[in-house]
């Protein structure tokens, strides 16, 4: 029961699709942080639709927090320059941190943000990503959990937004460039 969006060019990822892909890679951290204290840190606003339910697959006890950062104004390009708008409300130190983002693009924001956290002091820290476009990067970031790898296109829905409309589409697809070429 897909919403149609006249702005879609294509559907990228159904609600399945997405679902699949979610469901995959919290049976991965659910392996990989057995008898750790794991807090998912999530990076607003894209990532709300995709942490809350990657959190549903991930079957151990653990703390959630979020953060804003600004880089994007409003248009398909990184500014470069990370602000931190709202930071977490939790100590670190005795926590491996796993952050959740929606896409990582040039790489900027979470280079800025894994420095921050890592000179903070926590036992660890990884990465996941529902979507990588490593074609575009800037800055040296890897993911440690990639839920798809996307081309140089721009893609909206299921949070990700353009100029903060279309996070709510329940699935992802290519925005048509006359949407944002205006
Ligand atoms: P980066 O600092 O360039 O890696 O920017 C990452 C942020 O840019 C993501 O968290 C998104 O908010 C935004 N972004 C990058 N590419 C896209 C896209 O294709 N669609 C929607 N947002 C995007
Ligand atoms: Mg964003």
């Amino acid at each position: 029961m897909d919403m149609k969006c006249e702005n879609v060019e294509r559907i990228l990822l159904s609600r399945e699709d997405l679902d699949r892909i979610t469901k995959n890679l919290g049976e991965q951290i659910t392996k990989d942080y057995q008898g750790k204290k794991l807090l998912m840190v999530g990076i607003l606003k894209g990532c709300f639709m995709f942490m809350a339910d990657l959190m549903r697959y991930v079957e151990l006890p653990c703390q959630m927090d979020f953060m804003i950062c600004s880089s994007y104004g409003a248009g398909t390009e990184s500014s470069g320059q990370i602000k931190i708008v709202k930071d977490l409300s939790v100590p670190i130190q005795d926590c491996h941190v796993l952050i959740v983002e929606d896409i990582i693009d040039s790489g900027n924001t979470l280079c800025y943000v894994k420095n921050l956290l890592k000179e903070r002091g926590c036992k660890s820290i990884k990465l996941c990503t529902l979507f990588d476009k490593p074609s575009r990067r800037e800055a040296p970031v890897y993911a440690d959990y990639i839920g798809y790898e996307v081309a140089n296109e721009f893609i909206v829905g299921y949070g990700l937004d353009f100029n903060e409309r279309y996070r709510n589409l329940p699935y992802v697809g290519v925005l048509k460039p006359e949407a944002y070429q205006l």
